[in-house]
């Protein structure tokens, strides 16, 4: 047995690691570790023939050819070693389209081949609850991305949902650590499946974008473990990410990316992660904590936009553009500090054999990548999928929708955002796409010359805009002439997408002032809502929005986040009722901003460069439920246009594990698609405990008539708690609670076991 264990252990762990494991009792927790749940990670990521032929390569290196290797070459790439047949890595935004070309710098390429499939964004994709969309999506990523030539795709986004504020909440995926552990292994998978590298982004605790660069966050042992971590630590143990990006802001007094609790103790030693940690761009501020802290690659800004006047250098060279990445804190001054004995050289192989463990398993080097594709109806009709699922029905009293396209001959369509392409919005995650269908567009295409169909913009978006009266009068004449009128409403990226620093609401670099909306909205709907009660209000954007004012008086409101290039056209099918919707909420919509966790218990953003996280675990429907506190529309809240029924549900409860059990039928007259929930509650814990929390679900697909007994496994991890006094996850035996449903706030059967 120690035999077989230690022939494995040669073959998951490097050979650095190997000098340590020499004394029985390394040994032994080794073998421990890599029994408890590592070795996955490990495997994929490490193979013994190619380990030598890495040690091969590094042996040959020079200093200053390593340190070449660990920081960036330019503003997407990161530097190789032509002597040795080592390639530049070649890096993109990411995470929801291949981004445009920038060449070396960051002034767009002209003439570039480089309009691609603009996909749904992270919100979109977490709403259809569906993992092999996620995977279907990060498929076509990889495949586009390998087609552009690019290595490494900045993808996936999966920051907690913390706040309905944070601006870049539209990139990311849910409130839930749970849901993103389930999508996010679908979407590095897919990109990795196509030869390419996926980089899970921001690690960690980037939860806002004010002050990204300084905000110190400070939060508990049992925030970190429960709420902040597991989908990085999904990522890494199951998703196999070859790649974690760390981000700018300072956890615990240190920066997250040379955050030695963070990097080196929980990503690399934990989780036993192979892979490179590269920084955000910029994100890296002392040479020595992100040589000692894990840090592997240095990646950041074009030096020459922020050294324009400067023409000597630091490291003696000259303004040569090239020669301005020697001034990153791991160039020069890394040499430096291993010439002049401060740090190991050691330390520098480690980041260099990573580097290329990622170049191999991206096909850079030693074998061949097969041909990316690019534009291909296939991608395109991924994208319309993953929106047509990921469109979440939020309220349709007396069955509003869907509209009858024979009997609607007359509809009105009002609002700024029926007709704005979004995709080359929002900062980082722009996509030129190759084409974009507005829900304006959409709904032409669908109905084509059957019904007259009246635009009005009914709002501006401009800075400082108010409420525009004309405009609100043409929208009111249009709505009142119409049988049904539809109000695309909500947020945007910004003002001139053609500017890099006109971002607003949902971009990087900005929160949003307060989830009201912008322009004179509010009175817009009101306004449409009263010329004609068939109004249906479509909410477009990054998450919640007060809908207070108004709410009571619409019958058919729909959430089309930033639904990608196919958008418009899957708002239309649902509108209509050729796709009935099947998207739930992956994160709570507050009725105020004053009722989110983060405004209530804790801070959001924060002063003077800190903030706390006082509501601790309880963020999201943890909050609400445990507190009492009715939320707008509840996490994992979606309807259909169909009817579920949940009947049977049967737990068997194991020592430390459950099955549960659930028969779900279609009962109403059109096929359709239910997320059944499964959540989790403890009865009587010792320690604080949200009211309950998601452990399972699955989508099932069902034809009128039709029913299926669904069968989801609940591990031990399911009932564990994060012990901040034992540092572990444990299971506090007693009775639970198994709750199923359709949404956190639709309790549909319970059943108590014990354990
Ligand atoms: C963003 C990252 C992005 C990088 C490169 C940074 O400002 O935070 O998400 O990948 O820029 O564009």
């Amino acid at each position: 047995m120690i035999k077989e264990a230690l022939s494995k252990l040669k073959t998951v762990l490097p050979d650095s690691n190997i000098i340590y494991m020499k004394t029985k009792k390394y040994l032994a927790c080794a073998i421990v570790l890599l029994f408890a749940g590592n070795q996955l990670q490990a495997q994929t990521l490490y193979n013994a023939a190619t380990e030598a032929k890495i040690t091969g390569l590094i042996q040959k290196m020079t200093l200053q050819e390593k340190v070449a290797m660990i920081h960036a070459s330019s503003s997407f790439t990161s530097g190789g070693v032509k002597r040795l047949g080592i390639p530049e890595i070649t890096t993109s935004d990411g995470p929801h389209g291949v981004r445009f070309e920038f060449g070396r710098d960051w002034v767009p390429d002209q003439g570039a081949n480089d309009s691609g499939t603009y996909l749904p964004t992270g919100n979109t994709l977490a709403a259809t609850w569906n993992p092999a969309l996620g995977f279907a999506f990060g498929s076509v990523l990889g495949s586009e991305a390998n087609y552009r030539g690019k290595d490494i795709i900045l993808g996936p986004g999966i920051n907690i949902i913390r706040s309905p504020l944070n601006g870049r909440n539209f990139e990311y995926l849910s409130e839930d650590p749970y849901l993103i552990s389930k999508m996010v292994v679908g979407y590095i998978k897919g990109v990795q499946s196509q030869g390419i590298s996926a980089c899970v982004k921001h690690f960690a605790a980037n939860n806002e974008e004010v002050d990204r660069n300084t905000v110190n966050v400070l939060m508990s042992e049992r925030a970190l473990r429960e709420i902040y971590l597991p989908g990085f630590k999904a990522a890494v143990t199951e998703g196999q990410v070859n790649a974690v990006m760390g981000s700018y802001n300072k956890f615990r007094g240190q920066y997250a990316t040379h955050n030695k609790y963070l990097v080196n103790d929980i990503l690399k030693g934990e989780w036993g992660f192979k892979g490179l940690l590269m920084s955000d761009w910029g994100s890296v501020h002392s040479t020595k904590e992100a040589l000692e802290n894990g840090t592997d690659l240095e990646m950041g800004t074009d030096l020459m936009l922020m050294y324009s006047n400067v023409s000597q250098t630091n490291s003696g060279g000259t303004s040569n553009k090239s020669n301005m990445y020697d001034r990153f804190f791991m160039a020069d001054p890394a040499i430096l500090m291993v010439k002049n004995g401060t740090v190991k050289e050691a330390l520098i192989d480690d980041k260099v054999r990573r580097i290329l463990r990622v170049m191999y398993l991206t096909h850079m080097i030693g074998s061949k990548r097969a041909a990316g594709s690019y534009n291909t109806l296939d991608h395109q009709k991924t994208a319309l999928k993953i929106a047509e699922e990921g469109i979440v029905l939020l309220k349709n009293e007396g069955n509003l929708l869907p509209l009858n396209k024979t009997s609607v001959k007359s509809i009105a369509i009002i609002g700024e955002n029926a007709s704005r392409e979004n995709a080359m919005g929002g900062g980082s995650s722009q996509v030129k796409a190759k084409y974009e269908i507005t829900p304006l567009q959409g709904v032409k295409n669908l109905l084509g010359s059957s019904a007259k169909i009246t635009y009005a913009q009914g709002y501006k978006i401009a800075r400082n805009q108010q409420a525009d009266p004309q405009m609100i009068e043409q929208a009111v004449a249009a709505a009142s002439k119409a049988d049904a009128a539809i109000i695309f409403c909500g947020w945007t990226h910004g003002y001139d997408y053609n500017k890099w620093d006109d971002n607003a609401y949902d971009a990087e670099g900005v929160d949003k002032p307060d989830m009201n909306m912008p322009f004179g909205q509010d009175e817009l709907v009101k306004a449409v809502l009263k010329a004609n009660p068939k109004t249906i209000v479509v909410l477009m954007g990054g998450g919640p929005i007060d809908v207070s004012e108004w709410i009571n008086k619409a019958d058919a409101v729909l959430e089309g986040w930033y639904p990608g290039m196919e958008g418009g056209n899957a708002l239309a099918k649902i509108i209509f009722g050729e796709v009935n919707p099947s998207g739930k909420l992956p994160m709570t919509f507050p009725k105020k901003l004053e009722d989110s966790p983060a405004n209530k218990l804790g801070e959001f953003p924060g002063k003077n460069d800190v903030v706390h996280y006082n509501e601790g675990i309880f963020v999201g429907y943890r909050y609400f439920d445990t507190y009492h506190v009715q939320p707008q529309f509840a996490f994992g809240h979606g309807l259909s246009y169909t009817k579920f029924d949940y009947s049977n549900l049967a737990v068997l409860a194991g020592k430390d594990k459950a099955t549960v059990k659930i028969r779900i039928k279609n009962s109403g007259k059109r096929a359709g698609a239910e997320v059944v929930q499964v959540y989790v509650k403890q009865d009587n814990p010792t320690v604080e405990r949200p009211e309950k929390e998601l452990k399972a679900f699955t989508k099932v697909f069902l034809q009128p008539g039709e029913s299926k007994i669904i069968e989801l496994k609940l591990n031990s991890d399911a009932f564990q708690y994060y012990n901040e006094d034992r540092k572990k996850w444990v299971l506090e035996p007693g009775k639970f609670t198994v709750i199923v449903g359709g949404a956190s706030d639709q309790i549909l059967q319970t059943q108590k076991i014990t354990l």
